[in-house]
């Protein structure tokens, strides 16, 4: 199996992610464990390269009946909208997500039309989660961070950023460059640490629950 170390150096990530203590119990590919929500961004300027390559990675998620529910609303940092996009945020999400360089807000259309009449979307949410996935790991493979946020003022969100009422507002997800732990409040310091996992013996389930 190939260790964190070796797979930092295959994808170049930085120093912080070198000391990662992430162990996987069965194989997987290193990418996995790479990807990780650190909280200390530089706060460059994302080139556009990257960025419609991670929404191009989005965009191939799977999703029932492939109706591709998901919406992607985004600022980057030092743009006109990106301080209506980081004042959505919790303030100790804004703390440290002020040093990103792009905020997106992710939706999810909670209907369709079948046979002419609006019907409710069953996994509009599943769908839209991998897609934040399949962002997350593009953004890895680029040599870029993401980090979820859920402490944000969702009606805040609907209304300033118009989305419509057939529209579920989801999370924000934070993209940036990595950057020094010691840049980071000692408190968000303490945290800056990829963390573990429950083991897989508490998650499968061979013939039911
Ligand atoms: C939907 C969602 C909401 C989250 N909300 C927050 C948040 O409000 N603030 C924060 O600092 N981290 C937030 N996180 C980050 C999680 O705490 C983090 O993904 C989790 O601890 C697993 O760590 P890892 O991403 O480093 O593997 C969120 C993540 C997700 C997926």
């Amino acid at each position: 199996m190939s260790t964190v170390s070796e797979a930092v150096k295959a994808n170049d990530l930085s120093e912080e992610v070198k000391v990662s203590s992430r162990k996987a119990d069965f194989e997987i590919d290193p990418l996995f464990l790479n990807r990780w929500s650190p909280r200390s961004f530089t706060g460059e300027e994302i080139p556009d390269t990257i960025l419609h390559s991670v929404f191009e990675a989005a965009r191939w998620a799977p999703s029932g009946s492939n109706l591709q529910p998901w919406r992607f609303l985004y600022s980057k940092r030092g743009s006109s909208s990106w301080g209506k996009f980081l004042g959505l945020l919790n303030p100790n999400n804004q703390r440290w997500a002020e040093k990103a360089s792009v905020l997106i807000l992710f939706v999810s259309k909670k209907t369709t039309t079948r046979n002419g009449e609006v019907v409710p979307s069953k996994s509009h949410s599943f769908d839209t989660g991998a897609a934040w996935q399949n962002l997350s790991l593009q953004a890895i493979l680029k040599g870029w961070h993401t980090h979820g946020i859920g402490g944000f003022d969702r009606e805040k969100a609907r209304v300033e950023l118009k989305v419509p009422d057939d529209f579920q507002v989801e999370a924000v997800v934070a993209i940036g460059k990595q950057g020094e732990k010691s840049a980071l409040a000692p408190e968000l310091q303490e945290k800056e640490t990829p963390n573990n996992r429950l083991p897989l013996k508490d998650l499968i389930f061979e013939g039911g629950f």
